[in-house]
């Protein structure tokens, strides 16, 4: 590289990368493939519109990236071309979101999800988001003794609220989420409202790789639309995919005529070939064996940080993530120093915020915790209770 500045910048990053054990949960390592793709010559191409489409010559090549990804990513997930349709040019989870809102529920429209404190994401109608901004907003919670989404409440709060919008997936919630469940419930509350149905967008951002794994359940079976990351559990590039279901109320046009000419440009078709890329890794049977043992091992996490008597946020986990109540009501110390401590012990996570969280979310009750990274680098379950030990030494000598 002739930069040198930014090459050693680089340098020092891979350095640091290889020398921390990295327990946040929305990163991971990406191949030497998908990196391979990112810095292709394919960056140099402006391709605005679809395939076959274009407003630019010359992308004849780039069609036919643009279109084995989505491909891709129908087949990774079992679904029929006649039923999903799939735009996978959205740069990042929180444009995807939006763009997703955009296309299907008018501005003002109302947008359910979970509060940040529970574990939504900012995308789901947080008041300092645009999704809290330009549409009216109604978050649930947790139950507070179960630490779980407490369903019989949430239908209440749908019949009440009647939302434009459901949105079912999060960013800090350890446990399986029942997409059937929030099927049934929207429903039934139809039948109550006259008919008024809310749509039910999943945003499987954090799990999409479980689920590609066969670990975790699929909502496609019961959701409008579907949104995930390809950065974190299935260890993709940055950047995102949407699905809209194929029907006669035409999400497939209205979102893609959303994406361009409503709120991008040119598509990063360097990125596209780098998802395609992951996508094709994720349906080998090794990446099967891998989701396995994220699970595994964050559950043993989970158990061995438990032993010690710390409180683990809804009793464990079923997935890769783990959130863990730090503070304990004042017997602890705050998320922050002990993001603080570990991050000085070569233990990188996230502060977190906790269900009922005061503390506020700069200087929050918890840390969250992943195996996706630890697990494509070969840690297993005696790592993982290594781990656990080195944690609490550190925690408790605070
Ligand atoms: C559930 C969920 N949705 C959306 C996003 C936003 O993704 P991005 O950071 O790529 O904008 C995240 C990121 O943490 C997330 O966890």
């Amino acid at each position: 590289m002739r930069d040198k500045q930014i090459e050693k910048l680089i340098k020092e990053e891979e350095k640091r990368q290889k020398s921390v054990i990295n327990l946040i949960a929305s990163e991971n390592y990406v191949s030497d493939d998908v990196l391979k793709a990112l810095g292709s010559k394919l960056t140099n191409k402006y391709a605005e519109g679809y395939p076959g489409k274009r407003y630019y010559g010359g992308n004849e090549i780039i069609d036919k990236v643009e279109n084995l990804c989505i491909d891709r990513a129908l087949k990774l997930f079992k679904l029929k071309k006649e039923d999903w349709h799939v735009n996978v040019q959205l740069l990042s989870g929180s444009p995807a979101n939006f763009a997703l809102y955009s296309a299907l529920v008018p501005i003002g429209g109302k947008i359910m999800g979970m509060k940040l404190t529970s574990g939504g994401h900012l995308t789901h109608g947080h008041p300092l988001s645009m999704t809290g901004k330009l549409w009216k907003s109604v978050q649930f919670e947790l139950d507070p003794k179960t630490e779980v989404i407490d369903y019989e409440k949430l239908k209440e709060m749908i019949l009440e609220e009647k939302p434009d919008i459901i949105v079912c997936g999060f960013t800090a919630y350890p446990r399986i989420v029942d997409f059937k469940k929030f099927r049934e419930i929207i429903d039934s509350c139809a039948i109550i409202n006259g008919g008024v149905k809310s749509l039910l967008h999943a945003d499987i951002s954090h799990f999409a790789g479980l689920i590609a794994g066969g670990v975790y359940p699929s909502p496609f079976a019961y959701v409008d639309s579907v949104m995930t990351t390809t950065h974190k559990s299935l260890r993709g590039p940055r950047q995102a995919i949407l699905f809209v279901k194929k029907d006669e109320r035409g999400f497939d046009k209205k979102l893609d005529k959303m994406v361009i000419p409503g709120l991008f440009g040119g598509p990063h078709e360097n990125n596209i070939a780098a998802v395609a890329i992951a996508l094709q890794e994720a349906m080998k049977p090794e990446f099967k064996k891998y989701a396995k043992q994220v699970v595994k091992n964050a559950k043993v996490l989970a158990k061995e940080l438990q032993k010690f008597g710390w409180h683990i946020i809804s009793g464990g986990t079923d997935s890769h993530l783990i959130l863990m109540d730090t503070w304990m009501e004042g017997k602890g110390i705050s998320g922050k120093e002990a993001s603080t401590s570990l991050e000085n012990a070569g233990i990188i996570v996230n502060m977190n915020t906790i269900p009922g969280d005061t503390r506020g979310v700069m200087d929050p009750s918890g840390i969250r915790l992943g195996t996706c990274a630890e697990t494509t680098r070969g840690k297993k379950e005696k790592d993982m209770i290594n781990i656990a030990k080195k944690m609490d030494k550190i925690l408790r000598s605070k």
